[in-house]
C-alpha cells in the first residue's frame, strides 16, 4: 500500500484503506458510550497538516497498551481506513478491519517530513554555491573543494543537515542555507576589497562548517554525537579538511595553514579559543559567519513571535522588538 501524508489521506474518499507514518500530536483514551470497550483517539500530523485518528479496542487492539507505548510527539506507523466523523476526516482502525498502530522504528520514515524545512530552494542554493566554487582558480583549492562536491554521500548530507541543533538554521537544509548566506557575505567583501584572496575565502566559506556533519548523530539536529560533544564541529571541520588535503599531492603548506586558520578561528569568541584570525581572509570568514548567524536569529524570533507580544526573548540573543 502506498504511504501517504496527512493531507493526501484527508482528500481520499471515505472507506479507502490507508497506511502512513505520522507524528502523534494529541492522544486520549476513554470508555465507549455503551460501556463496552475503549477508544484511543487523537491527532496525527506531519509537515502537510493533521488528521484525527480513532482506534476501537478489540481482539487485536488493546487501547491501554497502545496509549502506554506511544509517546506524544513520537512518529507512529498507522494502518486503517479513512472516513469522516462529524465533518472531520479521520483514520479509523479496529481489529475487524485489520488496522494497527505502533511506534515507528528509526530509519523507517523520512524525518524531514516532521521537522521545519528551509524556506529556500535547496537545489537553487546548491547551484549558487557550486557556481561560486567553479570560479576558484587555485588548482590546490579547486582539487580540495572538488573532492567534497564529487562525493555524492557528502552532498546529500550537506543538503539536508541542520545548520545547528538549536541556535541558528535549525531546520532541514539549514547547513546549506547558512553556507549559502555566508558565501554571499564573503562575495560582498571580495567585491569591496579586491586584494582579498577570493579562492581562499570561497573554499573556506564552503568548508567552514563541514564538521557539523559529524557533530550531530542525526541529520536533523535531534542529538549530538559523542565526537561532536568531545571535539566540536570547528575541530571536526579542520580534521575533515586535513584528511582531504593529505590526499592531494603537493598541496602548498602556506595554503594549508591559511585555510586551517580560517576554519579554526571562524567562531572565535573572546577567551574561548586559542585560534585567532591571522589573515584578512580569516577575519572576513569569522565576520561573515557571525553576520549570518546573528541576522538569522533575529529574523527567526520575529517570525516565530508574529502576532504575539511586542517583544520576545530567546537564547542566546536575548530580547527582540517584534512589531
Ligand atoms: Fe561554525
Ligand atoms: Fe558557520
Amino acid at each position: 500500500m502506498k504511504l501517504m501524508n496527512s493531507s493526501e489521506i484527508k482528500a481520499l474518499p471515505d472507506g479507502t484503506p490507508v497506511e502512513a507514518f505520522l507524528q502523534c500530536r494529541t492522544k486520549s483514551r476513554r470508555i465507549v458510550a455503551t460501556g463496552k470497550g475503549e477508544i484511543f483517539a487523537g491527532d496525527l500530523g506531519d509537515n502537510s497538516g493533521e488528521i484525527k485518528f480513532v482506534a476501537f479496542s478489540g481482539s487485536t487492539i488493546d487501547c491501554k497498551a497502545l496509549d502506554d507505548s506511544i509517546d506524544l510527539g513520537a512518529v507512529v506507523h498507522v494502518k486503517g481506513v479513512k472516513n469522516t466523523h462529524q465533518g472531520f476526516p479521520q483514520i479509523v482502525f479496529s481489529s475487524r478491519d485489520g488496522g494497527s498502530m505502533r511506534p515507528a522504528l528509526p530509519g523507517e520514515y523520512d524525518l524531514a517530513s516532521f521537522v521545519p524545512k528551509t524556506n529556500q530552494d535547496v537545489e537553487a542554493m546548491w547551484g549558487y554555491v557550486t557556481s561560486i566554487l567553479s570560479t576558484i582558480k587555485d588548482p590546490s583549492l579547486k582539487s580540495l573543494v572538488d573532492s567534497f562536491t564529487v562525493d555524492t554521500a557528502f552532498v546529500s548530507k550537506f543538503k539536508i543537515f541542520y545548520g545547528a541543533r538549536m541556535f541558528h538554521h535549525s531546520c532541514a537544509g539549514g547547513l546549506l542555507e547558512h553556507t549559502w548566506e555566508v558565501i554571499q557575505y564573503c562575495e560582498q567583501a571580495c567585491k569591496i576589497h579586491p586584494s582579498l584572496d577570493r579562492d581562499l575565502v570561497y573554499a573556506g566559506a564552503f568548508l567552514h562548517d563541514v564538521g557539523v556533519l559529524r557533530e550531530n548523530a542525526e541529520p536533523l539536529g535531534m542529538t549530538e554525537s559523542k565526537e561532536g560533544f568531545m571535539l566540536g564541529h570547528v575541530y571536526l571541520s579542520a580534521e575533515a579538511i586535513s584528511a582531504k588535503i593529505s590526499a592531494i599531492p603537493g598541496f602548498p603548506e602556506a595554503t594549508r595553514v591559511k585555510l586551517l586558520n580560517l576554519i579554526l578561528s571562524h567562531q572565535r569568541k573572546e577567551e574561548e579559543s586559542d585560534f585567532y584570525p591571522r589573515t584578512p581572509e580569516s577575519v572576513v570568514m569569522a565576520c561573515a559567519d557571525a553576520f549570518g548567524v546573528k541576522v538569522s536569529q533575529y529574523i527567526r524570533v520575529k517570525k516565530d513571535s508574529a502576532g504575539a507580544d511586542w517583544r520576545a526573548s530567546r537564547a542566546p540573543i536575548g530580547g527582540v522588538y517584534t512589531e
